[in-house]
């Protein structure tokens, strides 16, 4: 194990060389301040915007970003990863000064090959496991932080000891100084973004959900999970002690509780999800979705955000947050309009309301069960007879029987509607829906202007869907939104995310194919 300490790193190497930081953004601010503060001669670049105005405020002499580059001999790129190949190629690699040292703060660009870099030049890694406030605050305060070292190009045979002169003058020396390669620093820190850490989130909002439906007080399950801080409080002592040693924190019923149940969720399937997620990530399938992605203007993402923020959950989150917030500080000095409503109505009960609306979105069912059972729902004892047999509403739950007929007639349709015939032009997507609770599975694909639907067994498909009959009736009659449903888990999801929201562009055409079967097979039954 090889971890670099203050005593591995000379701040006297940079002596004589100036650094431009390039970007004054979250890491930018914290490490041009670090670095000044160790005695270095710092710059900055920036394009003229609020950030170079703060830059300024502090003190620091701020040129555009090519002309800082020339003028310094280690330059630390410190802008977003997605503006990055950009901006370098256009600013920055035809000004860098041969021999001089360029520094990322993540190994993304290189490892992913978005960029190409100068060949006259040293490159290196000096990446913070730490928020740009963190860095900042940890330098002031003498801790540190810990962070990843790496060389992709070494000209001057100086890169490593350079870099980590830089690790000393940012305060990272101090914690602990790991060294690694761009790729492994890359992938590392996406499979924690996309593996880990949606791994996690899933395990919290099922658990969140299952409590709400078994009837406990919404305000206490999520305190319990995670409001409180003690699972954070948990998880930094986890980083201090150790998985093992924290478990003596915990009383002898938590220990024996945690430890003998935890052997029941070592699931195959979960360690298969995230060798899956880590696979498409080393093989370069995540990098290129995302720089197409970009290309288009990230409309993915944009569907993604609003659908999160449209979450029951999200809203009961926001409104706890606000309520237990405004309990501590609930002030007559503080008068926003929330606040002078919470004078008059009180902050329990203004929180009680808030929860009681949440809950009531939560658990809110799709179809108005108004109408009569159909005999689906209904125990066979319990059938009608023919005088009080129900006139079937066109909102009804389907059977079995209606289900398979109503796909039958949609996908016939499909195929021939000129909507989805023109979605279906330059296009190659195939989306394979799988029920959990009738035994049925149908594919709909779009190819080259062809509209392609059948009901049977597994096509080729780049996005399967496990899901309810009842999660599927309701998307296609348009009730629950695609996304709300995946995210939320009620669709079990495959395949490639991107082409899945592309699809989302005709749901509206979908639902109309598909209420219009829906209808036709309903008053078909009526009418028999
Ligand atoms: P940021 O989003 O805070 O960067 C803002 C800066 O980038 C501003 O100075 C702005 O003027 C500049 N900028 C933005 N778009 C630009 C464009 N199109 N052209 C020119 N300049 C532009 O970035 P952040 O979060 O500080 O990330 C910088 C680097 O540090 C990234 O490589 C990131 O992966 C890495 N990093 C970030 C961490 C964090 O805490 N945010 C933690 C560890 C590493």
């Amino acid at each position: 194990m090889r971890i670099y300490l203050d005593s591995d790193a000379d701040l006297g190497l940079l002596q004589g060389r100036r650094i431009a930081v390039i970007g004054y953004g979250n890491q930018g601010r914290a490490q041009a301040l670090n670095l000044r503060d160790s005695g270095l001669d710092v710059v900055v670049g920036n394009r003229d915007d609020i950030y170079a105005k703060h830059a300024r405020a502090d003190g620091f002499h701020v040129s555009p970003i090519n002309v800082a580059t020339a003028q310094a001999q280690v330059v630390l790129l410190l802008i977003p990863d997605e503006v990055t190949p950009v901006v370098f190629e256009a600013r920055i690699a035809t000004q860098l000064l041969p021999q001089s040292l360029l520094v990322f703060a993540s190994g993304y660009s290189v490892a992913f090959e978005q960029l190409t870099l100068p060949s006259q030049v040293d490159v290196g890694l000096l990446a913070p496991r730490m928020i740009g406030a963190g860095v900042r605050d940890l330098y002031v305060t003498g801790e540190g932080f810990p962070a990843f070292v790496g060389v992709a190009q070494d000209i001057s045979g100086q890169t490593l000891p350079l870099v980590l002169a830089l690790a000393k003058g940012i305060g990272a020396t101090r914690r602990g100084v790991v060294p690694v390669t761009f790729a492994q620093e890359a992938e590392l820190d996406l499979f924690t973004e996309q593996c880990f850490g949606p791994a996690f989130g899933a395990v919290l909002t099922t658990s969140i959900n299952l409590l709400l439906n078994a009837g406990y007080p919404p305000e206490a399950v999520l305190l319990e999970l995670y409001m409180s801080g003690e699972f954070a409080y948990t998880l930094r002592k986890i980083a201090e002690l150790g998985l093992v040693e924290q478990a003596a924190l915990h009383s002898r019923t938590s220990q024996y509780g945690s430890m003998s149940r935890g052997l029941r969720f070592q699931i195959p399937e979960l360690r298969e999800r995230l060798r899956a997620g880590l696979e498409e990530i080393r093989n370069g399938t995540f990098a290129r979705e995302w720089a197409a992605e970009q290309a288009e203007g990230a409309p993915t993402l944009a569907m993604l955000r609003a659908q999160a923020q449209e979450m029951p959950l999200y809203q009961l989150e926001q409104e706890l947050r606000e309520a237990l917030g405004s309990i501590a500080a609930a002030s007559p000095s503080t008068q926003s309009q929330s606040s002078s409503e919470l004078s008059r109505r009180g902050p329990w009960s203004m929180l009680r309301a808030g929860i009681a609306r949440c809950l009531q979105r939560l658990r809110r069912p799709r179809h108005p069960r108004s109408t009569p059972p159909t005999p689906r729902d209904r125990p066979p004892s319990e059938a009608p007879t023919p005088s009080e047999a129900p006139t079937p509403s066109l909102t009804s739950p389907l059977s079995d029987g209606q289900l398979r007929r109503t796909l039958q007639t949609f996908l016939e349709n499909a195929s021939c509607d000129p909507m989805l015939q023109a979605f279906a032009a330059g296009r190659h997507v195939t989306t394979y829906y799988r029920f959990t609770d009738v035994d049925l599975a149908f594919s709909l694909g779009f190819h080259d202007g062809h509209v392609v639907g059948s009901l049977g067994n597994e096509t080729e498909a780049q996005v399967q869907l496990t899901l309810a009959s009842i999660t599927l009736d309701s998307m296609l009659t348009g009730t629950l939104s695609p996304v709300r449903a995946a995210l939320s888990g009620e669709i079990v999801f495959d395949g490639d995310p991107r082409l899945a929201m592309t699809v989302q562009r005709i749901q509206k055409d979908l639902v109309r194919l598909y209420s219009q079967a829906r209808r036709q097979v309903l008053q078909g039954s009526d009418n028999a």
